[in-house]
């Protein structure tokens, strides 16, 4: 009865230039592994379901992508969206249209664009959530301890008995403000949601009904299409009608059967330049650099430009240095969260 879903939709504006509308970081090698990090991500659970139970939800401008990363996938496999709606709409369809396959579907929904280093470890999380979820009516998500008060996650307040795995949450907050986020992290009482999450499908239809009901209504009105010719015409359909929202204000911080699973997986997201400098290996003065460069007095920079560039830095502390197909950008570390305007900014302008 497991099924996984993956969103593969985002454009990952804050990885600009890296990323772009026609070929998003999750279609890239970010980590320079041979593989993309959709790819990746589907191996990741190479032993948790059957093949035929995988699903990948993405913009249909990138169906021929996934179709060529993803071979082995069928097109029932792909659910392609007409446009970006974020991601309730995204788990919506795709709940929809697995219960129609089975109504008893154990659903672990995750992002395209994590790095997962301990896979044993995640394995057995996932199974003992698929468990969980499958006996109980719960929202389980892992939980990751914090490092940073990062304000591009939710945060998840939970409530700490020994006696069981899964821990009743208390308070979640998707992305708070710095402030708020340092709170957080000094109290010690808060883990960041990592954005994978397990349930039973009747659970996320359930918390669908209670608190998106317009989105539910619009699915509702075309469930006998799923999985038939017609499916594509209705989603058309249905997705002009659909509001943009995350799941994580739609849903998780609003129900209140929500649990996690603290999960000590080697887990980062990779959303960032900053999370890409944290996980990789650095030179001797903090740089991490991939491309063709001769360096002076440069240090703690991430550079990534294309091999057949030869870039020459002198006096850089503390930047991003990124060239991809046409663009070149250099941006202070500390101002990254800038990125998604540039990326903007650099569309109306062409
Ligand atoms: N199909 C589809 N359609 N996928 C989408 C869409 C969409 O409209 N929007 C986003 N996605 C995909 C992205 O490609 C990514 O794989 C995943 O959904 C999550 O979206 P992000 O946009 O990366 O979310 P986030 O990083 O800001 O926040 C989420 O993840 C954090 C952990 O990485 C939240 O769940 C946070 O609470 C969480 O901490
Ligand atoms: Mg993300």
């Amino acid at each position: 009865n497991t099924y996984v879903v993956i969103m593969a939709g985002g454009i990952g504006s804050r990885f600009w230039p890296f990323s772009r509308t026609s070929y998003p970081k999750q279609f890239h090698d970010v980590l320079g592994v041979g593989k993309s990090m959709l790819q990746t991500t589907v191996e990741r659970f190479a032993d948790i379901c059957p093949p035929e139970n995988l699903f990948v939800v993405t913009n249909k401008d990138y169906g021929k992508l996934v179709k060529e990363q993803l071979p082995e996938l069928s097109d029932n496999q792909i659910l392609l969206e007409p446009i970006g709606r974020n991601t309730a709409p995204c788990i919506a369809y795709a709940s929809y249209k697995i219960a129609q396959l089975n109504p008893n579907a154990n659903l672990v929904v995750t992002p395209a664009d994590h790095v997962v280093l301990k896979q044993d470890v995640f394995k057995g999380v996932i199974n003992d959530a698929l468990a969980a979820a499958a006996k109980d009516d719960v929202l389980i998500t892992l939980g990751i301890t914090p490092s940073r008060p990062d304000t591009g996650y939710g945060y998840i307040q939970y409530i700490d008995d020994e006696a069981f795995k899964t821990k009743k949450v208390k308070t979640f907050t998707e992305k708070p403000n710095l402030e708020l986020a340092k709170m957080f992290l000094d109290s010690g009482d808060f883990v960041w949601n990592s954005g994978i999450f397990i349930w039973n499908v009747k659970s996320i239809l359930k918390a669908f009904h209670q608190h998106l009901p317009e989105v539910t209504e619009v699915f509702e009105e075309g469930v006998t299409t799923l999985n038939t010719p017609q499916e594509q015409n209705f989603i058309t359909r249905a997705y002009s009608h659909c509001r943009n929202v995350s799941i994580d204000y739609g849903i998780m911080e609003k129900v209140d059967n929500v649990y996690v699973l603290l999960a000590d997986i080697g887990w980062s997201d990779l959303g960032t330049w900053n999370s890409l400098y944290t996980i990789n290996d650095k030179d001797d003065n903090g740089n991490v650099i991939d491309g063709d460069v001769i360096l002076y007095d440069t240090k703690d920079c991430i550079i990534k430009t294309p091999k057949e560039r030869l870039v020459v830095l002198q006096g850089l502390e503390d930047y991003i240095v990124a060239e991809y197909d046409n663009v070149l950008m250099i941006c202070k570390k500390t101002e990254e969260q800038k990125v998604k305007e540039f990326m903007a900014d650099a569309k109306s302008k062409k």
